[in-house]
């Protein structure tokens, strides 16, 4: 079933554990600590949650309920209620310096809340922290360090970049900067679609109108299109073609510097675009390939995986649906037998612990049919270090306004130069009209650019990732709600803040760090959830919860800073070191996000 599939890309791998000052998952420990003490026979993974009533405690453990009825079940056992069952668990929970006395709630919902001086001394601890770690490397000592392979972005040569690759540019950096802030050493592979039958045609249309050259990808596109129609009228430049493509798969030099220059023009326009969006990634196309898959494809024959069907050679899954077809009837390969030999090249050459492909969900079947072929193969199993862990995250499509595929108005394909302009067009405007701020020309446009493609970036990654999005300048770039604007005005606010106090936060060693109000104790504490949040975002790889808890993070700060005098209150060093951390852990979301955090606006 597909199942198996799902469990085996969700098997976790013993090298990916997130967790270090982590909250939710210390007190996780603490409470399974104590449900083994109390109730060895009926142990089993314990579950914690928030509270959903926050005037209850802070976090809420929830199994009680259903320990009592499995207790019950077993028998033998003289507890009469949940209620019971949860005081006998409390009796077991260690000292800790989290909380102190829980409560039960209910039919036995057990509440914690967490100390003020744990959350006090934890903010003191960790308050000046805002420089980013330094990176780990491989060292003798850590050779089991994780390394993981992001495949992403993954524009077609030839091609104009399109809204589903700039999300999967944008989702797939972040995913990189979640492990790459974790000192997880990445390898961001741009697998692009450089090979193929297509490039004889094109190859033999640049050769008949263009003397072999075109220098822009929008004359790309349109050759392309023109190569494709005369291919499918002309029989005599169909076969022409073909027999390009042998050339060029033989490594005729005529045929390869054509191809070479196709790629080059193309990659001169995903560069501008990478450039744009602040994006590192590596270029490892299709064509790296080519070489690796008759081999491959003869192991999974030998294997028994791949077997011959009408002509074609197919792998038939282990679940239900279509069979992933690697080699064509006429011999040729596809986009399936590509994947074949670099996710073996990845997991074999370059040792990758873990691989990630974002693509489009429509992707979601080819990738499974790959992932189970893998693992037939063998490929995943490790004698060293713990399988291979593979994932695809799959996302929706990108739709206009008008609740189509998002198009221009005359319906062609969104060129993503113009869309990122924009949106710092339309930023800069704003800044301009409002007229009131005290940025220079050129600020102004620094600031415009860094939140136009900030808004972009947001409200793509702010998405539940399966869902489709709409693209809307208008939302993205609302000043309420939760839009990358509304963030960059709170860290503005408490940026402001920073500058304006005499204190002096990298020589305070306040004894204590008092709160009054209770604005300040919630955002201490959500201060304090970064941690969880980024490893559940990691767990689950979605960097939508990172915009969550970013945004609540503003809110909160929105809050406390409406409701608190920081400067000139006789609280103000608590509250400076209160801001400071806001600010260092907003920092850090943006770091991870994508954005780049704007200081004044
Ligand atoms: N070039 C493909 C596309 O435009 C995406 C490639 C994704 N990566 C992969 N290894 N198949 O849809």
């Amino acid at each position: 079933s597909v199942q198996s599939v799902e469990s085996l890309s969700e098997r976790k791998s013993a090298l990916f554990k997130f967790e270090e000052d982590n909250l939710k998952a210390s007190l996780k420990s603490l409470f399974t600590q104590a449900v083994q003490a109390a109730y060895p026979e009926n142990f089993k993974e314990v579950s914690l949650n928030e509270c959903a009533n926050s005037g209850l405690g802070d976090y809420q453990f929830n199994d009680a309920m259903h320990l009592f009825s499995v207790v019950r079940e077993v028998g033998g056992c003289d507890v009469k209620s949940p209620r019971e069952v949860a005081q006998n668990i409390i009796n077991m929970l260690p000292v800790n310096p989290f909380f102190e006395n829980p409560s039960i709630a209910g039919p036995g919902f057990i509440n914690v809340k967490i100390s003020d001086s744990y959350i006090s001394s934890k903010i003191l601890q960790n308050f000046n922290i805002c420089e980013p770690r330094e990176r780990r490397v491989n060292t003798a000592e850590n050779v089991n360090y994780p390394r993981v392979i992001v495949d992403f972005s993954s524009p077609n040569i030839a091609k104009e970049m399109h809204v589903g690759h700039l999300r999967s540019t944008i989702i797939g950096d972040s995913i990189c900067r979640m492990l790459e802030y974790k000192n997880i050493e990445t390898l961001r592979l741009n697998h692009v679609g450089d090979w193929g039958t297509q490039f004889g045609m094109l190859i033999e249309y640049l050769n008949d109108e263009h003397d072999d050259f075109v220098d822009t990808i929008g004359d790309l596109q349109s050759c392309y299109k023109l190569a494709k129609k005369r291919f499918d009228e002309d029989t005599e430049f169909k076969i022409r073609s073909q027999a390009a493509v042998v050339k060029l798969q033989a490594g005729d030099p005529k045929m390869l510097e054509i191809w070479e220059n196709v790629c080059q023009t193309s990659r001169n326009e995903f560069e501008t675009i990478y450039e744009a969006l602040n994006v590192r990634i590596s270029e490892r196309g299709e064509s790296f390939y080519n070489l690796m898959i008759s081999g491959i494809l003869e192991e999974l024959e030998q294997k028994n995986i791949a077997v011959k069907s009408e002509g074609a050679l197919c792998i038939f899954s282990s679940f239900e649906g279509t069979p992933l077809i690697c080699r064509k009837s006429d011999g040729g390969y596809n986009y399936a037998s590509t994947d074949l030999a670099a996710i073996n090249h990845r997991i074999k050459y370059e040792k990758a612990d873990w691989v990630i492909y974002v693509t489009d969900s429509g992707q979601k079947k080819h990738f499974a049919g790959i992932f189970d072929a893998t693992e037939r193969a063998g490929w995943l199993e490790r004698c060293e270090k713990s399988d291979v862990r593979l994932s695809h995250v799959g996302f929706g499509l990108v739709m206009g306004e008008d609740g189509k595929r998002f198009r221009t108005r005359s319906g062609e394909v969104i060129r993503l130069k113009e869309l990122l302009s924009e949106a710092e067009s339309r930023c800069y405007d704003e800044l301009k009209n409002r007229g009131t701020s005290g940025l220079s020309e050129i600020e102004m446009k620094q600031t415009a650019r860094k939140l136009g493609i900030g808004a972009i970036k947001y409200a793509d990654l702010q998405n539940n990732l399966s869902t489709n999005y709409v693209f809307s300048f208008d939302r993205m770039l609302d000043l309420k709600g939760n839009t990358a604007i509304y963030l960059q005005y709170a860290h503005v606010r408490v940026s402001a803040v920073l500058d304006k106090t005499q204190i002096d936060v990298q020589n305070v060693t306040p004894q204590e760090f008092r709160f009054k109000a209770k604005e300040e104790r919630a955002l201490a504490l959500h201060i304090l959830k970064f941690a969880e949040s980024l490893d559940s975002s990691l767990q689950d790889l979605m960097p939508s919860r990172i915009c969550d808890y970013l945004y609540t993070l503003s809110s909160l700060f929105n809050d406390f800073y409406g409701s608190c005098k920081v400067i000139g209150d006789d609280n103000e060093e608590s509250r400076i070191i209160l801001c400071h951390a806001t600010a260092s852990v907003m920092r850090r979301c943006f770091f991870i996000l994508g954005i780049d955090p704007v200081y004044k606006l």
